[in-house]
């Protein structure tokens, strides 16, 4: 739980715009208690912290699309917004729960390039891309360690290598071949090292300040060890997860194989 404002700040039946933990939040005190959401109306991007409140209700100031501030379901319209978990303190502190504030992400930039993969990263809102290749390099333009975090730095978005929560090399064999059981056992197999464990930690720490996405190389994040190590963290976080996809547009290229020995 983090602080984030006082009720006293928030006149009943208003909203303020709130920044916390790296994002932005509608946060609104009505009649009924205090709620948060997502900042922008999913239609055109209406501030709805300026929106008309009702006992739970906001009404996105453009175009009057009303959302329900329990549930974000939304009342006369088909889009839905995201909501946050607030406790609020005896003495009028507004806790957000970061919990259900930073969800976990994942992505592959197999059959990407750089820039859909940088794209698909700042619309989810990622703040911070944790590598977990093994071996952070590749021939594709923009994916070895130093280009990558320099193009997702102008990005707006920091970079951190975890080597330690790379798939060892029989792992990364096995997942080329396709034995996605077979590199699954060696990936959990290889983090009950103490490295491993030690990155692990880091992980779970850093992807609590700020949204956070993991890196691997393939795309379908089943056969793809970052998948374990995103269930190793939010199993112990709470976070929600998703997976994200690069909105591919382009004639791909193919992978090569400082991919496959690297990155699996
Ligand atoms: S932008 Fe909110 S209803 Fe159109």
């Amino acid at each position: 739980m983090v602080p984030i404002a006082n009720l006293a700040e928030i006149p009943q039946g208003e909203g303020r715009l709130i920044e916390a933990a790296g994002t932005h939040l509608a946060v609104f005190h009505t009649r009924d208690g205090i709620f948060a959401t997502q900042p922008d109306c999913p239609h055109k991007q209406g501030p709805l912290a300026d929106g008309l409140t009702g006992t739970n209700t906001v009404m996105c100031p453009l175009h009057d699309r009303l959302f329900d501030l329990r549930t974000g379901a939304g009342l006369n319209t088909d889009c839905a917004i995201k909501t946050y978990k607030l406790t609020l303190h005896e003495d009028g502190t507004i806790l957000l729960n970061l919990m259900t504030a930073i969800p976990l992400l994942t992505i592959g930039y197999q059959s990407a390039r750089f820039p859909e993969v940088r794209d698909a990263l700042v619309e989810a809102g990622t703040k911070l891309l944790i590598d977990v290749r093994a071996i952070a390099a590749s021939r594709r333009p923009g994916f070895s360690k130093r280009l990558l975090a320099g193009g997702l730095a102008e990005a707006g978005i920091d970079y951190i290598h975890l080597q330690p929560l790379g798939t060892p090399k029989d792992g990364r064999d096995a997942a080329r071949r396709g034995d996605t059981a077979t590199m699954q056992r060696i990936f959990r197999a290889h983090m009950q090292g103490d490295r491993a464990q030690s990155a692990l930690e880091e992980a779970r720490a850093l992807a609590v300040e700020r949204p956070a996405c993991l890196l691997c190389f393939e795309r379908d994040h089943t056969t793809c060890h970052r998948a374990l190590v995103a269930e190793m963290i939010v199993g112990h976080t709470g976070q929600a997860l998703s997976h994200l996809h690069a909105n591919i547009g382009l004639p791909q290229p193919a992978a090569t194989s400082s991919d496959w020995s690297g990155a699996v």
